[in-house]
């Protein structure tokens, strides 16, 4: 396929509009003639040339063959921008690459049920986050969840990541022991990725989120890789999501208040999940 300029029409009605003196002084028809297109025979066409001797004359090409080029210019246009199908498959991967759990692939901010009364406050920060994430961009916002398990923390941190990707931005979610295996991984002799990459691939997504911290038994050490990711996004103005079963005081206490301060910077919040567990729907069983 010739993906050249294309011809004919669309200079001559480029020509044809009034709207500048330059436009109409620059191409010129200077000779016209009949020409073979191998696929749809003979044509009219003009030798156009500009008043600029910069710009090279050219012959208007064969018309049917114009109509074909701008069906699939049009088409392939469609594929990339408008195209459902297309933008679905970016959607895939863009949600691949966040390697989000595919129990939450569906999870959504703004579907979040409030079962009791006091989800409504975490519901309303993290509706204003995602409505606002050009300037929790801006301003390298994170927040951190804890509470109880099956208070719905996963499930909020990715579907504020399925919001970013909704507007095509990058997420990552990883749990806390995924990242440090991973980055201990780097350490043997055969490691498929440097330390360097790893910290790269964590610190390069618009949001970044690290569940299940404090489930494992967090050494000196863990702590200290996880925290030197954390600030590295903080001092790139990365906005970061933590998650932990850990009770606010003990969070504070397992990541340091250095960290913990890095997250209040720049208006992050701490929230607390603090209702009954989710997963047992004991509104069931009691009736
Ligand atoms: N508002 C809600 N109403 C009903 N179900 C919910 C709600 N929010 C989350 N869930 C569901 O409840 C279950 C528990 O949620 P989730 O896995 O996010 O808990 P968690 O706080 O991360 O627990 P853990 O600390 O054990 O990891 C999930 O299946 C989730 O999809
Ligand atoms: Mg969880
Ligand atoms: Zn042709």
């Amino acid at each position: 396929m010739d993906y050249r300029p294309t011809t004919g029409r669309q200079e001559e009605s480029k020509m044809g509009s009034s709207d500048s003196e330059d436009c109409l002084q620059s191409w010129r028809i200077v000779e016209e003639g009949t020409k073979k297109c191998d696929e749809h025979g003979d044509y009219e066409s003009q030798l156009m040339k500009h008043t600029h001797p910069r710009n090279p004359a050219w012959w208007t090409r064969c018309p049917q063959c114009n109509l074909v080029y701008e069906r699939e210019m049009t088409e392939l246009e469609a594929r990339l921008l408008l195209d459902p199908g297309e933008a679905e498959r970016l959607a895939i991967m863009r949600r691949d690459a966040a390697e989000i759990p595919k129990r939450y692939w569906a999870a959504d901010v703004w579907q979040w049920e409030e079962v009791y009364p006091a989800m409504e406050v975490v519901a309303r920060v993290v509706k204003d986050y995602c409505g606002s994430f050009e300037l929790v961009l801006d301003k390298g916002q994170g927040l951190i969840f804890t509470g109880n398990p099956g208070t719905g923390k996963t499930h909020v941190a990715c579907a504020i990541a399925n919001h970013v990707m909704s507007k095509e931005g990058t997420a990552l979610y990883s749990t806390a022991s995924d990242f440090l295996i991973r980055v201990r991984n780097t350490y043997n002799n055969d490691a498929s990725e440097t330390e360097r990459q790893v910290y790269e691939a964590f610190e390069s997504p618009d949001l970044l989120i690290i569940d299940e911290i404090g489930r494992n038994q967090e050494t000196e050490h863990s702590i200290a890789t996880m925290f030197n990711m954390i600030d590295r996004r903080y001092r790139s103005l990365k906005p970061t999501i933590l998650v932990t079963n850990l009770d606010k005081e003990q969070t504070v206490k397992l990541l340091g208040k250095a960290l913990v301060s890095r997250f209040r910077d720049g208006g992050g919040k701490m929230l607390g999940f603090v209702w009954p567990d989710l997963r047992t729907n004991e509104k069931e069983i009691e009736s």
